[in-house]
């Protein structure tokens, strides 16, 4: 939801209007993502970040500002199918913001369309180490249960079996999720912030100038359609590569040769 800030600037508005028109957008992205049966939609609406660097007046807006946004539309959650949850460090949010987040989650859990994520007081960094944190934890309660230490239980079974991918992905907080197949970024920024960073590994990603007041449906379905043409290789050949390609491809002693004498640097001329 990147740009807020900017979109008012533009308009010589306060920064505040510009969060507000973002929130508008956020209900026409959910409805297009509703109408075309998207299962997940996740939305990065206020990280860590934000919240530790940005004056407190700013975030006290944003806090009542979502409080709005959620008293507001459930009724039209529920009209279009769309269960609302969150992830991130939700238990230091404002206590008022976390029992309207609570509510709105309760009031729209029975949809089985779109589940939109808001992602609030979230970083992906703090995420893994929540992740790590809740593995030791278990360990620690496991052996504690069977009256060993932490270090024969992890003998037992050996280290690979009690730690892998799966178990740090079952551990973060979008444990019930698929990835993300596609990361769209607004208002021009080429970075990951911090985003979903564990889950985005092979997530295709779109990045659009346009800012996120003025992002609508019809740019999802854009970044969609754009999305659909790519081929995902998953650190593999692709579909298209076929065991001819690998037929034809140059030998790689030719190839270094011809890296050796076409691109070295050529023997400075003598002045
Ligand atoms: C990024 O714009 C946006 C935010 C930091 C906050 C977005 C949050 C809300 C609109 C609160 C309500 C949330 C929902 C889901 C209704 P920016 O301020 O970084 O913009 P800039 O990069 O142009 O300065």
């Amino acid at each position: 939801m990147d740009g807020n800030g900017r979109w008012a600037g533009k308009r010589a508005l306060k920064r505040f209007l510009g969060h507000q028109q973002g929130a508008e957008s956020v209900q026409f992205v959910v409805e297009t993502a509703s109408r075309i049966s998207l299962p997940f939609i996740t939305l990065y609406a206020f990280s860590l970040e934000n919240n530790l660097r940005r004056p407190k007046s700013e975030v006290n807006f944003l806090m009542k500002l979502l409080r709005s946004y959620l008293v507001g539309n459930v009724k039209r959650m529920n009209d279009n199918n769309v269960r609302m949850e969150y992830i991130g460090r939700i238990c230091e949010l404002p206590s008022e913001v976390q029992d309207t987040m609570q509510w709105a989650s309760e009031a729209t859990a029975r949809n089985t369309g779109t589940t939109l994520t808001l992602a609030l007081n979230y970083g992906s960094r703090s995420e893994i180490v929540d992740a790590a944190r809740s593995i030791l934890t278990e360990l620690i309660a496991e052996a504690h249960q069977r009256g060993c230490s932490l270090e024969d239980l992890i003998q037992v079974d050996g280290l690979e079996a009690r730690l892998d991918e799966h178990h740090v992905s079952d551990h973060l907080y979008t444990a019930h999720m698929p990835d993300p197949d596609l990361v769209i970024r607004t208002s021009g920024e080429q970075r990951i912030s911090n985003f979903l960073l564990w889950q985005i590994a092979y997530s295709e990603i779109f990045i659009t100038d346009r800012l996120w007041p003025d992002f609508r449906g019809i740019h999802l379905l854009e970044a969609i359609q754009n999305y659909q043409k790519r081929e995902r290789r998953f650190g593999g050949l692709g579909e298209t590569f076929t065991d001819e390609d690998l037929d034809t491809l140059e030998p790689a002693a030719e190839v270094a040769e011809e890296i050796v004498t076409e691109l070295s640097p050529k023997q400075l001329a003598p002045r």
